[in-house]
C-alpha cells in the first residue's frame, strides 16, 4: 500500500516502523525527523493544510493517509482529503474537538453518560476561586484549549493553582476539576465512526522525575501490558469490555448522532480506583509514548486496521491480536525540558545498543551528525517475555547513549 504518515514525533516513527515491519508498503512521511527518514521517504508539505495533503495524495496515488499529531487534526487537515474520497485516518476538525476543547469533551461525556469527575468552566479568577472552594484540594486547573502538555496543574497549593489559572485565563477559559484519586491507564480504540476495535492498555508516566516528582510532561516513558489492570478486573479483556461499554461506544454514538462521526483513534485517559473507571481526558490521536509500546505487541497488521477505519469497514474485522510479550519505553529528553527551549546537542552511541529499538522523537541530521531538535528527543524501546526483562535491557545499556544534559526517569515499569 502507498501510505503517507503526517507528523514528526516518536509516535509517527513508531507508526512508520510498524508499517515497515509489515513489508510491501511504500511509505512517505511529512515533516518527519532524522529517524523517520531512515524508514520512509520524507516529503515537505504544509501538514495543517488539507488541500495540500489531498494534492500530494492524488499525485502520488496514496491509498491511506495517517495523521499522527493533534495540531493538524484540530486545524481540520483531514476534512479536505476525506471529502475528496481519500482514505484518511484521523478525525475531522469538529470531531477532533474531543481533544481540542476540554469543555466540549465534558459536554459529550455528560450527554453520553460517561463517568468522569466534576468540572466547572471559569472565565474569571473569581469563578476559579469559587470552584476551587467547591472541589477542595488537591486542585486541578486546566487550560480549556490545546496547551502542548503545559495546561494542566495538579497541586495542593491554592496560590500556585490561582497563579496557573491567571496565566491561562489571559488566553481563554480554564476548567477547574474535581481531583480523581486512583491509578492512571491509557486505552485506545480505533473507530470508523460506528464500530470500534480496542488496542491493549498502556501505562504512561507524565511527570518528569522518578516517583512522579517534578512537572507534567508529554510523557517520559510507558509500558504495556498493564499487569495491575488484569489483576483488578480479573482479565485485561474484562477491563476493555467495561471501558468500551461505559466510555468509548457511548461517546462514538453521541458523536455520530451529532453528525460529527469520530473516525480515528479515541484515546481514553482513565483513572481506575478499585474497579471504578473514570475518564480524565480524551485525545483524538495515538498517545505518545504509549504507541511506542503498544505497536510492537500488535500482531494484526496496523495498516489493515487503520485502512478499515478510514473506509468505514471496521465492523467486518476480527478483534486486534496482541502477542504475550511486554514492551517498555524510556524517553530521553533534553536538559531544559519541559520548561526551557532546548539547544541542539550532538547524539552518539546509539549503534552500541543491543535489543533496543531507537525511536526518534525530535532529531535532525546535519553533515552526517545526529542532533537533538526539541524537548523529548529519543525513545528507547525493548520488547521481551516480561516487563522486568524489557526494562533491564534498556536500563543496563542506557549509559551507552551519548547525549549531553540528558534527562530520563529511572523507574519506568518498576512495578514493585
Ligand atoms: P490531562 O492533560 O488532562 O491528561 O492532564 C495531565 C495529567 O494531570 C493527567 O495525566 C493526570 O495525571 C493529571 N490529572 C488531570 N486531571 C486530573 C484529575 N481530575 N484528577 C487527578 N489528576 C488529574
Ligand atoms: N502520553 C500522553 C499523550 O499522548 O497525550
Amino acid at each position: 500500500m502507498r501510505i503517507l504518515v503526517i507528523g514528526s514525533g516518536a509516535r509517527e516513527h513508531a507508526i512508520v516502523k510498524s508499517l515497515k515491519r509489515e513489508g510491501g508498503h511504500t511509505l512517505y512521511a511529512s515533516p518527519g525527523n532524522a529517524g523517520i527518514a531512515e524508514d520512509a521517504e520524507i516529503v515537505q508539505l504544509d501538514v495543517q493544510n488539507g488541500r495540500e495533503i489531498t494534492r500530494f495524495a492524488q499525485e502520488q496515488d496514496i491509498a491511506l493517509v495517517i495523521v499522527g499529531p493533534e495540531a493538524p487534526l484540530i486545524a481540520g487537515a483531514v476534512n479536505d482529503p476525506r471529502e475528496r474520497g481519500i482514505a484518511v485516518f484521523g478525525p475531522s476538525r469538529d470531531a477532533a474537538q474531543l481533544e481540542g476543547s476540554k469543555t466540549f469533551a465534558k459536554e459529550i461525556m455528560s450527554e453520553a453518560g460517561v463517568p468522569t469527575g466534576g468540572a466547572v468552566r471559569a472565565s474569571s479568577i473569581q469563578e476559579v476561586i469559587e470552584a476551587m472552594g467547591e472541589f477542595g484540594a488537591p486542585y486541578v486547573i486546566k487550560a480549556d484549549g490545546l496547551a502542548a502538555g503545559k495546561g494542566v496543574l495538579v497541586t495542593e497549593d491554592s496560590q500556585e493553582a490561582q497563579a496557573h489559572a491567571m496565566h491561562w485565563l489571559e488566553r481563554g477559559a480554564v476548567l477547574v476539576e474535581e481531583f480523581l484519586e486512583g491509578r492512571e491507564v491509557s486505552l485506545f480504540f480505533i473507530s470508523d465512526g460506528d464500530d470500534l476495535i480496542s488496542l491493549s492498555p498502556a501505562q504512561d508516566y507524565k511527570r518528569l522525575q522518578d516517583a512522579d516528582a517534578g512537572p507534567n510532561t508529554g510523557g517520559m516513558g510507558a509500558y504495556s501490558p498493564v499487569p495491575w489492570i488484569a489483576e483488578a478486573f480479573g482479565s485485561e479483556a474484562e477491563f476493555i469490555a467495561q471501558v468500551k461499554a461505559q466510555v468509548a461506544q457511548p461517546v462514538i454514538n453521541v458523536m455520530n448522532e451529532r453528525g460529527t462521526p469520530f473516525v480515528g483513534l479515541l484515546y481514553c485517559g482513565l483513572i481506575v480506583n478499585g474497579t471504578t473507571i473514570k475518564v480524565i481526558e480524551f485525545n483524538a490521536r495515538f498517545g505518545d509514548p504509549e504507541t511506542q509500546v503498544i505497536l510492537p505487541r500488535l500482531k494484526t497488521p496496523l495498516s489493515e486496521l487503520l485502512f478499515a477505519a478510514a473506509t468505514g469497514t471496521l465492523g467486518t474485522k476480527p478483534p486486534a491480536e496482541f502477542s504475550d510479550s511486554s514492551a517498555v519505553t524510556v524517553v530521553l529528553a533534553s536538559g531544559g525540558y519541559p520548561t526551557e527551549n532546548s539547544e541542539p546537542v550532538p547524539l552518539g552511541g546509539l549503534g552500541n545498543l543491543q535489543g533496543v529499538d531507537v525511536i526518534h522523537a525530535a532529531t535532525a541530521k546535519q553533515d552526517g551528525t545526529l542532533y537533538s531538535a526539541g524537548g523529548r528527543v529519543l525513545n528507547l524501546v525493548a520488547t521481551a517475555d516480561s516487563l522486568e526483562v524489557a526494562r533491564e535491557v534498556i536500563y543496563s545499556q542506557i549509559d551507552e547513549v551519548d547525549f549531553p544534559g540528558v534527562q530520563y526517569r529511572s523507574d519506568i515499569a518498576e512495578l514493585s
